[in-house]
């Protein structure tokens, strides 16, 4: 006769489980305040000492059916602690006497087959893997429960909203603040893309609206090249309202603005100029000196 796992031990492992169950479910562990929660631990431990019981009036009857060197050899095991008695045993090996027992027929070149006892340590794991599996995919497959999906939705919306929270309390650049940034060069592009193109044509190189590559500008309000662009696209052209005021129209914001105008600070300063040769429109206005 064993002797049976200590009921405290039950315990602790129901309470594990219904933890794990109860947070792959509800996804938090607000569920420890949850009066479901501690309902279930109750009726769980409620079964598990009834269990107990009956398992004691058991052993009391088996116990009376011993011989006296049974009965001995059952109180000394009682006596090794618990935790004791499951190390040992996770880590017993079979003795070499017990081979003959657990040989299989069945050899190759002389090497014969055992069937040892798998070790308890390795059991254990397995059945608690197996029970984890269940749990995780009935949580899987029922509940929002590790889905990269709707992780991935959550983060971008928290995201988003932190993005729009951070526009809502920056003020947009003006012709004051606005610096240029190599950093928003591929951002300025698209609203050039977007917006420009159609007149200024491909890179800048010029059409309906004049070659913003070179050197030679209409307007030149201002005495750096990326605050006159910043001027150009928030005023629009003073003289001529087919280049209108983006800024003023409110077809753009500070933030667009100041994405183009290091786009087309870029295109002018950091590239060389597209020629007439090269499909660019012919210079048009006065040569610029810009101030650095
Ligand atoms: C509908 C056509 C059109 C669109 C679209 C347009 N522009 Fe213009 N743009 C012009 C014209 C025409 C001029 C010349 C204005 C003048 O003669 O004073 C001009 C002038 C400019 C100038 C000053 C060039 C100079 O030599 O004085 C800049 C900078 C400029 N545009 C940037 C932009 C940017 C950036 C955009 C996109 C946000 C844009 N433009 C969209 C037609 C356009």
């Amino acid at each position: 006769m064993k002797p049976r796992t200590p009921i405290y031990i039950t315990i602790a492992i129901i309470f594990v489980i219904l933890f794990i169950v109860y947070y792959m479910f509800v996804q938090n562990a607000t569920f420890l305040s949850s009066p479901y929660f501690w309902g279930t631990v109750v009726i769980s431990v409620i079964l598990a000492l009834i269990h107990s019981a009956i398992g004691d009036l058991i052993e009391n009857d088996k116990f009376k059916k011993l011989s006296a060197a049974e009965k001995e050899e059952y109180l000394n095991s009682k006596k090794v602690p618990y935790f004791k008695s499951l190390y040992e045993s996770a880590f017993k090996k079979q003795s070499s006497t017990e081979e003959k027992d657990i040989l299989i027929d069945h050899g190759f070149d002389g090497i014969m087959e055992l069937d040892n006892q798998l070790p308890k340590w390795w059991l254990g794991l397995f059945w608690f893997g197996v029970c984890y599996c269940v749990v995780y995919l009935m949580s899987y497959g029922l509940t929002d429960f590790a889905h990269q999906g709707k992780e991935y939705d959550e983060e971008y919306k928290a995201q988003t909203a932190s993005i729009a929270e951070y526009m809502k309390n920056t003020p947009p650049p003006t012709i004051d603040n606005a610096v240029y940034s190599a950093d928003n060069i591929a951002a300025g592009e698209e609203v050039f893309k977007t917006n420009c193109v159609s007149c200024h044509g491909d890179g800048g190189k010029g059409g309906i609206g004049p070659n913003l590559t070179d050197n030679y500008w209409i307007n030149q309000p201002e005495k750096t090249l990326f605050k006159n662009v910043f001027h150009m696209v928030e005023d629009g052209s003073p003289n001529n309202p087919t280049m209108q005021a983006w800024g003023k129209n409110g077809v753009l914001t500070g933030f667009d603005i100041q994405n183009v105008a290091a786009y087309v600070y870029h295109i002018n300063q950091e590239q060389s100029p597209i020629t007439t040769a090269q499909g660019g429109a012919a210079p048009q206005g006065t040569e610029a000196h810009w101030e650095k």
